[in-house]
């Protein structure tokens, strides 16, 4: 982090207020509404989020003591009972909602599927009496790899249900990364499919799974639960792999959801860091529940007539909090679609929408720069009149791709909320309230109601107005993540003792540069560690180099991210070779492709460029400064007096990068 320096060169003055028919139907209704209950929060936050539980969850037994705050380490709701699932479902079958959609889901080849809140308690209590007759019970972890199917979320639900935390990998990891995850989870089970369908490809994940498996290298894997999708061949061992559809038949749909502890863990999910291997982020049970649930309600402002469409993938954070809890905890109807733009059909997202009349959509920033590129056209010749809220999630959004969402797909009549999050933190931090806060392109706006957030610098001390520095979270809440599995030091020491404030308080140190405006509006900048987005998806530049060092032609690696017009940033890496090893193009394939098998499809590295020596201080660290800059195409500027061999970054902006 030492040789970050944070600024912001982005100048935006456009303001825009919420409608008025828009604010007078919403559940925050104006700026001085969230301005009280902002405030109220802060105030008394116990108070505060307990109100909220009692009203918004059922319990089957309240809650000791509202917050248990031993720093870093917080419990929420201590001694309360709940069951997600309940939450998700039973509750909802008293009600009308009962034969509602819950699931509305549109298959990638055309096929789809509404699944009424009925039919998917039925489902889910059915696949949660799957996994204990397989001898799954409550505390054992199960591994989901699953393509965008309701069964992925029929899985997570039965998981919930009976008490097994499930750890979801997404799709476009590799068998290599499934093994790690595997076995720091130490899986119990893996519930997978055929495969799956994904840009006019068959993806074979079962294939990965036995790869993952073969040799007896994930141990502690049992059983592996495979649903039928695209009925490619694929090989069931006896005693260990079983159908889906086969088991489904043979239980009762009688399952009741257990009696969960308030802390008991609901899920560990894999995301990068700047250090080591990913981190199995600890997500528990009433404090998620809640968290995900009023974010849902609040800042997409869910109604019951409402269609609601989050495009991301289960297997990432923004697809658990916001395609299955959220707003299933809140009786919606929630769409899960399979497929995403690609050149046979690039109005795939726009069809959806007029299909489904989708009310809410929420989507990341390189899918709208992507959109961009198509042209208007494609969605100008689709029927978006449903849609009265627009949403985005994942990096930064620019300005102009902000204005051309609003004017383009949202016909300037829908508010945007640009949420600001992380794995880590659950649900959405920092957001407009649609009915309530005037947005301006680019800006996160301000934070949710008890989180109370700000830009510090190394010392805690807080900066002054629109002075970039360290984006912070100083008071624990409901939806944090509480450890890192197995290993709480990693926790303590990843985002604890970054910030060092004099009067010893604990603050969350976020990885992302931000300023705060005049008005108090964040400006996220983006991440300060070494943490990349490719497309939205967050990886470590170690992991990257640790899979290319892997090589045998590798002596060192050294990976950047450089800035891509639609992707955000792109994967460059600087590479020296063994001795015996020549630079060649077919050499660049194949550490690109050795990358892509130990990782995942969506670690593939644009830009290989081998060069003799990397730049590094006089004590060993790689300058990475620069490297970015040579990756950039921008000139080397600041300090390089600390270069160890001043010719080394000469060497690598004479060689450019002759090896794409
Ligand atoms: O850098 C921030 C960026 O995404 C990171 C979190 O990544 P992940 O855990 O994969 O979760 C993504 C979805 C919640 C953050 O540290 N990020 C996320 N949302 C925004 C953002 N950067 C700017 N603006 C956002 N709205």
């Amino acid at each position: 982090m030492s040789d970050v320096k944070i600024e912001s060169i982005l100048h935006e003055n456009r303001k825009f207020n919420p409608g008025a028919n828009f604010a007078e139907n919403a559940h925050i209704k104006s700026l001085a509404e969230y301005e009280a209950l902002y405030a109220q929060a802060e105030a008394d936050p116990l108070k505060f989020w307990a109100d909220l539980a009692e009203k918004e969850l059922h319990w089957f037994k309240k809650w000791d003591q509202v917050l248990d705050w031993q720093p870093p380490f917080a419990q929420w709701f201590v001694g309360g009972k709940l069951n997600i699932s309940y939450n998700c479902l039973d509750r909802h079958l008293t009600t009308w909602r009962r034969n509602k959609a819950a699931i509305i889901w549109e298959g990638e080849p055309g096929d789809s599927r509404i699944i009424t809140y009925d039919q998917l308690h039925r489902e889910v209590c059915q696949f949660a009496n799957v996994l204990k007759h397989l001898g799954i019970q409550k505390g054992d972890r199960v591994a989901i790899y699953m393509p965008m199917i309701p069964e992925a979320a029929i899985a997570m639900l039965a998981c919930a249900r009976i008490g097994a935390p499930h750890s979801v990998v997404f799709g476009g990891f590799s068998a290599e990364a499934l093994k790690d995850r595997f076995n720091d989870a130490q899986a119990k089970a893996v519930i997978t499919a055929d495969g799956g369908f994904r840009k006019d490809k068959v993806i074979a994940l079962k294939e990965q799974v036995d790869l993952a498996l073969a040799d007896n290298a994930s141990p502690t894997v049992e059983k592996v639960l495979v649903v039928e999708r695209t009925k490619e061949p694929i090989t069931m061992v006896e005693g260990r792999d079983f159908w889906w559809h086969e088991l489904q038949k043979q239980v009762s749909a009688d399952c009741q959801a257990e009696e969960m502890d308030s802390e008991d863990m609901l899920f560990i999910l894999y995301t990068s860091g700047s250090t080591g291997r990913p981190k199995g982020v600890v997500h528990t049970t009433g404090g998620y529940n809640l968290y995900t649930h009023i974010t849902s309600k609040w800042i997409f402002d869910l109604k019951d007539t409402d269609v609601f469409w989050c495009t991301a993938d289960i297997g990432w954070i923004t697809g658990h909090s916001y395609i299955v809890y959220g707003p299933l905890s809140n009786g919606a109807t929630t769409v899960m679609y399979e497929g995403v733009p690609r050149p046979s059909n690039l109005g795939c997202f726009w069809d959806v929408i007029e299909k489904y009349r989708v009310n809410i959509f929420y989507t990341a920033p390189t899918a709208i720069r992507s959109f961009i590129k198509m042209g208007e056209e494609i969605p100008n010749s689709r029927n978006l009149s449903s849609l009265r809220l627009l949403g985005t999630v994942g990096e930064p959004i620019n300005p102009e791709a902000w204005m051309w969402y609003h004017r383009v797909i949202g016909g300037e009549r829908c508010p945007i909320v640009d949420t600001w999050w992380q794995t880590e933190t659950g649900g959405v931090m920092i957001t407009p309230l649609p009915g309530a806060i005037p947005t301006k392109p680019g800006s996160a706006t301000r934070p949710f109601p008890g989180i109370i957030a700000d830009i510090v610098d190394l010392d805690g001390s807080p900066l002054a107005v629109n002075e970039g520095g360290y984006l912070v979270i100083k008071h624990p809440w409901p939806g944090m993540m509480r450890t890192v599995y197995n290993d709480p030091e990693r926790f303590r020491h990843s985002y604890w003792e970054h910030i060092h404030p004099i009067d010893g308080h604990y603050l969350y140190f976020a990885g992302d540069g931000s300023r705060k405006d005049e008005d108090g509006y964040f400006w996220v900048m983006g991440r300060v560690d070494d943490v990349i987005s490719v497309a939205g998806h967050r990886l470590g530049t170690m992991e990257i180099e640790s899979a290319l060092v892997s090589h045998p032609a590798v002596a060192e690696a050294a990976v950047v991210g450089c800035p891509d017009e639609i992707k955000g940033e792109e994967i460059y890496a600087f590479v020296t070779l063994e001795g015996d090893y020549a630079a060649s193009d077919s050499l660049v394939s194949e550490l690109k492709d050795h990358v892509v098998e130990e990782i995942g499809i969506i670690a593939r590295p644009k830009v290989i460029q081998f060069t003799d020596a990397l730049p590094k201080t006089r004590s060993g660290k790689i300058m990475r400064r620069h490297l970015r800059n040579i990756a950039a195409g921008k000139e080397i500027t600041g300090d390089i007096s600390t270069l160890e061999d001043m010719t080394v970054l000469d060497k690598l902006r004479g060689q450019e990068a002759k090896h794409h």
